[in-house]
């Protein structure tokens, strides 16, 4: 089995990397909402991987969405086409697709958006409708909107108002809710509790994916820990999709 293989690594905002690597094995069986353990560095330092949403799927490519937050993804950064990279996944629960939704409203804080794509790629290609609800600082941090997929319906919110809708990506979900039959989020903390906070939520469902540092990315070393109503579990192995009222 051959080693996965950087095929392209751009940067596609102020510190924020899109790389497409060959990895037929994973890619084959890969879901959306599940993750890799990335090694980031040739040796030793930094020793611990990173894990990282798959952020498309196209067999036997995958792409990943990073933002350089320190050695490992700098090291990162700067792998080019025909670099090896190591990878181990694919790893946690995915998204669940119920067979009967039409209408799928993603909700994307920032670098949520990273996970949710392929999600959304999944459904379009099975026929649903999809609405993007992305969300972020300003509009040098906003996801390049030429990379979506024409047939997904996008509503931009900025905080600062240079693109799209002023204010928070959470302010305009009580005029999508009523359309969608499940609803998928990644983002921040306080995108959540935001979500926690509007009147309509006690009575949906919805998804959430968890961000956490990780040590092992396999379960074993108690590491990635979050609280919920159900106890301690771990969002590598337990998620890291979780539903929202499940979180503490
Ligand atoms: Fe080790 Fe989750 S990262 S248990």
């Amino acid at each position: 089995m051959t080693a996965p293989t950087v095929v392209s690594n751009e940067e596609v905002g102020p510190g924020i990397w899109l790389m497409w690597v060959e990895a037929s094995a994973i890619a084959g069986t890969a879901e959306p909402g599940q993750f890799a353990m990335v090694r980031c560095s040739d040796g030793h330092d930094p020793l611990l991987r990173r894990p990282l949403s798959f952020h498309r799927l196209a067999p036997p490519r995958i792409a990943f969405l990073f933002e350089v937050v320190g050695r490992g993804t700098e090291w990162l950064a700067h792998r080019k086409a025909g670099d090896a990279v190591d990878l181990l996944g694919p790893l946690g629960k995915p998204f669940t697709l119920h067979p009967r939704s039409k209408n799928l409203l993603l909700v994307a804080g920032g670098m949520g958006i990273a996970p949710l794509l392929t999600l959304g790629d999944r459904a379009l290609a099975e026929e649903r409708s999809v609405t993007l609800l992305l969300g972020a600082r300003s509009q040098d941090r906003l996801y390049p909107l030429s990379s979506l997929p024409l047939e997904m319906e996008v509503d931009v919110s900025t905080e600062d108002g240079s693109a799209g809708r002023k204010g928070l990506v959470t302010e305009r979900l009580p005029d999508f809710l009523p359309w969608a039959d499940q609803v998928f989020a990644c983002g921040p903390a306080t995108m959540y509790q935001a979500m926690r906070g509007l009147a309509e939520f006690p009575k949906r469902p919805v998804q959430v994916l968890v961000e956490m540092p990780m040590g092992c990315g396999v379960g074993g070393c108690y590491g990635c820990v979050i609280e919920t109503k159900h106890g301690l579990k771990r969002t590598c192995k337990d998620g890291p999709r979780f539903e929202l009222a499940e979180i503490v």
